[in-house]
């Protein structure tokens, strides 16, 4: 089965959750538009509107030697019928055999320029924009992940499609925050997005916020970034103790999660179900209590406020993005 937007929601069935007495709901990104597939899909396909109503005939885009962003942007543009470029980091590469995501970015058309850490650093400098375009043509450019304003702007609808799904909570996994940017813009009022940083090295909420402001002008929606799962060493790194979380997740719910992005996050949380199942009975024993005192020396019927994110009762909601 093949979706286009909206993409699927569905309830988790598992024992841990029920016993940490949240409700669990993926959002099923995954199944979006094979084959670019999933959240990338929102953040290209206004790219690609956006460079052929402006007469480009090439979309240059960047990422590291196993980027998805990459992948995606090839088998877009080679349905588009866009040419596509993509500039990797690490210029150790050039002339080696090209890693399974490589090769097929290569075989959806795309030309590959390998560049030096220090070009790297530089890519999005003018002087090297300009070298680009020399090279290129008429090229629109997109930067790594597909986050500039359009992309954070085709995220504002994923936002949208769960304003309605009985979640006050949504979570989603943090590379360069233009998901978590335009999702907590489409949520509604009264919902909060949390993303989980799958990197430790940069400020993402700085990072986010700045995407809003390109993007919106400003701060939209409730958000936070959550550094739990960048734990494990900073962006890509895999661990014994992460690849059997994702091996059993597999095996119990046929669901094969992206080990750099939603793995982590899964893990974060599932440890944080953990820790609210143990404390589940005391947290409601205590705030039972502290809303019978409220009541009584106000005399009505106030509720207390709730200080955790994710309490006893939640309905929270996973974007599966790709
Ligand atoms: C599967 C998956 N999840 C999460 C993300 C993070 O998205 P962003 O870079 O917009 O923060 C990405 C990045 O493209 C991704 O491929």
């Amino acid at each position: 089965m093949t979706w286009s937007a909206p993409s699927p929601v569905q309830e988790l069935d598992d024992e841990r959750v029920r016993r940490a007495g949240v409700r669990l709901l993926l959002k099923r990104d995954d199944l979006l538009h094979p084959p670019v597939s999933g959240t990338k899909w929102r953040k290209l396909q206004p790219n690609l509107e956006l460079a052929q109503r402006e007469g480009h005939d090439t979309l240059l885009t960047f990422g590291g030697a196993y980027s998805n962003h990459l992948r995606a942007a090839a088998a877009a543009g080679r349905e588009a019928g866009l040419r596509t470029v993509g500039v990797v980091r690490g210029d150790e590469l050039r002339g080696r055999e090209l890693n399974p995501v490589l090769a097929q970015a290569a075989a959806d058309g795309m030309e590959l320029e390998f560049v030096s850490r220090a070009q790297w650093r530089r890519r999005m400098e003018p002087e090297s924009l300009d070298a680009f375009r020399r090279r290129y043509g008429r090229a629109w450019v997109v930067p790594e992940g597909g986050s500039n304003a359009e992309g954070v702007r085709g995220c504002v609808a994923l936002g949208e499609e769960l304003r309605d799904c009985g979640a006050e909570l949504v979570c989603c996994s943090v590379g360069t925050g233009g998901m978590l940017a335009g999702l907590a813009a489409g949520l509604a009022p009264g919902q909060r997005a949390l993303g989980f940083a799958a990197l430790g090295h940069a400020d993402l909420a700085a990072e986010t916020r700045a995407l809003q402001q390109d993007a919106f002008g400003g701060p939209r929606g409730d958000w936070a970034v959550d550094d739990a799962a960048a734990v494990f060493g900073g962006y890509g790194r895999r661990t014994p103790e992460l690849d059997a979380f994702r091996a059993d997740f597999e095996a119990r719910h046929g669901l094969a999660l992206d080990p750099t992005y939603e793995t982590k996050l899964l893990w974060a949380l599932f440890t944080r179900f953990v820790r609210l199942e143990a404390g589940a009975e005391a947290g409601a024993e205590a705030k039972a209590g502290a809303k019978a005192e409220a009541k009584a020396e106000a005399g009505t019927d106030a509720e207390t406020a709730e200080p955790a994110v994710i309490a006893h009762g939640t309905t929270l909601v996973v974007v599966v993005a790709g």
